[in-house]
């Protein structure tokens, strides 16, 4: 381990008299104030707008951050001295880091090979993932069914694990879970493959979960978009899709693209946004796929949980209006069982409420649609931020990452099972 760090930081001296790509020069910065709206009424949000400035979002009560091109930094400099703002340099060179962790990740992959295994020491590419629900499948055959639901634009597989406690009975409840919705939020599919083999390898300890409950994951939704930000240092910040949505722009946000008051609100139009919700609803056949999972489990589902990052939230419906269902005590009281099983665990405070009273609206999304198909409770759980731009965690913080969400992930679990027995 000693040697890996060793090389990695020759490397980085080496590269720092080197071109980084797409993000070289990049700077981000940390502003001294919480508030979007900075002196008397510069917008971070509206400055976003120019491309030469990306707000990185920032989490409630956390210092605002921006991540500002190399030829705007005069000027960056200067609306902040105008605005009487004061700051620090988190990051100085962006491409570096992004270069840097690149060339960890390989080195990683080189170390931990996939052996039937995958430990918290490195992220996983998406065959690899879906190679490890296929070995588990084959070394639990009565509890564990693998299912190829779908294909992604590209032709990926996209395969959920159904986990179950051997014992026969159908019609259970049905706990749905799924993961890299968006491309860059790496910790997601992590997150969701460490509940994975906890459910199967740490049976004896889980077993109360699998009793009158079974488990359908699916660990990458967004399969095409995952794998385009592991292939390249540049591609490292996707969040997208990756079918072409116009002839400037790539990829729709697969989180807007739900048949579900489509795009009233917190939804673009504009292919070359973030949160495009695409042409049309369902145009990406990753969100066909999550729709006919929900679909097909409505009648037995009672949680459904989408993983992301970042944040500490986890959120319930509505996303498309504000205000709260009429249920929203049950979804307040198992979000509030997965946040104070968190809190107790690693201190870590996470925020539960309605989508669009704590972090923004946005219709189209696959919790309000699974709530709206029949889970009582569906949640999306936004993981912490790691890393300078919040969604690169590096590869160390994995492990307590994970076990952290999979302490909120059974306490929430065990909630639901509570007040939803199997009938
Ligand atoms: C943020 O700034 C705006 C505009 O200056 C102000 O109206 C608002 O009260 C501020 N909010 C906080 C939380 O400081
Ligand atoms: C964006 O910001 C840069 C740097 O401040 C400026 O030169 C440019 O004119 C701006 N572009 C737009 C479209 O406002
Ligand atoms: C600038 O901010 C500092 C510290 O927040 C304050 O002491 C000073 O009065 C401010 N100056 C102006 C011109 O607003
Ligand atoms: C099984 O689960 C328990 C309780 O969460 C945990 O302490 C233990 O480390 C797990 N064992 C394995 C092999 O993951
Ligand atoms: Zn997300």
């Amino acid at each position: 381990m000693k040697i890996l760090w060793f090389f990695v930081c020759c490397l980085c001296i080496a590269l720092s008299h080197v071109e980084c790509g797409l993000y070289d020069g990049f700077k981000i910065y940390e502003l001294a104030t919480t508030n979007q709206t900075i002196g008397d009424g510069l917008d971070l949000s509206e400055l976003s707008r120019n491309e030469s400035f990306f707000e990185l979002y920032s989490i409630s009560g956390s210092p605002e951050r921006m991540m500002v091109h190399p030829k705007a930094q005069a000027d960056f400099l200067q609306l902040l001295n105008i605005h009487n703002m004061s700051y620090t340099i988190v990051n100085h060179n962006v491409g570096l880091t992004l270069l840097t962790e690149f060339i960890t990740n390989s080195l990683l992959r080189r170390m931990y090979p996939y052996q039937g295994k995958l430990g918290t020491e490195r992220y996983y590419s998406h065959a690899e993932i879906n190679r490890f629900i296929e070995d588990l499948a084959k070394q639990n055959p009565t509890r564990v069914e693998v299912k190829t639901v779908g294909r992604s634009f590209e032709g990926r597989w996209l395969k959920t694990i159904r986990i179950t406690n051997g014992d026969g009975r159908a019609n259970k409840n049905v706990i749905l879970v799924d993961g890299g919705f968006h491309a860059r939020e790496w910790i997601s599919p992590a997150a969701v493959v460490y509940a994975i083999g906890q459910l199967v390898n740490n049976y004896s300890v889980h077993s109360q979960l699998l009793q009158d409950y079974d488990w359908v994951i699916l660990p990458v939704v967004n399969a095409d978009g995952y794998e385009y930000t592991q292939l390249a240092a540049d591609a490292r910040l996707w969040r997208k899709t990756r079918q072409p949505s116009s002839a400037k722009c790539i990829g729709t946000d697969l989180n807007r693209n739900f048949d579900f008051h489509y795009k009233e609100t917190g939804a673009s139009s504009n292919p070359c946004e973030e949160a495009y919700a695409g042409p049309r609803a369902y145009s990406e056949p990753e969100a066909i796929v999550v729709r006919d999972l929900i679909q097909g489990l409505a009648d037995r589902g009672k949680m459904y949980l989408s993983v992301h990052s970042y944040g500490r939230y986890i959120l319930y419906p509505w996303g498309y209006m504000d205000q709260l269902p009429d249920t929203w005590q049950d979804l307040d009281e198992v979000g509030r069982a997965g946040a104070d099983a968190i809190k107790a665990a690693t201190g870590t405070v996470y925020q539960v409420g309605c989508s669009t009273q704590l972090l923004y609206p946005a219709a189209g999304a696959s919790d309000d649609y699974a709530f709206n198909a029949g889970f009582p409770i569906s949640f999306t759980m936004e993981l912490p931020a790691g890393g300078d731009n919040y969604f690169n965690p590096p590869a160390a913080d994995i492990d307590g990452l994970v076990k952290e969400t999979w302490v909120g992930i059974v306490a929430m679990a065990r909630k639901v099972i509570e007040k939803y027995p199997l009938n």
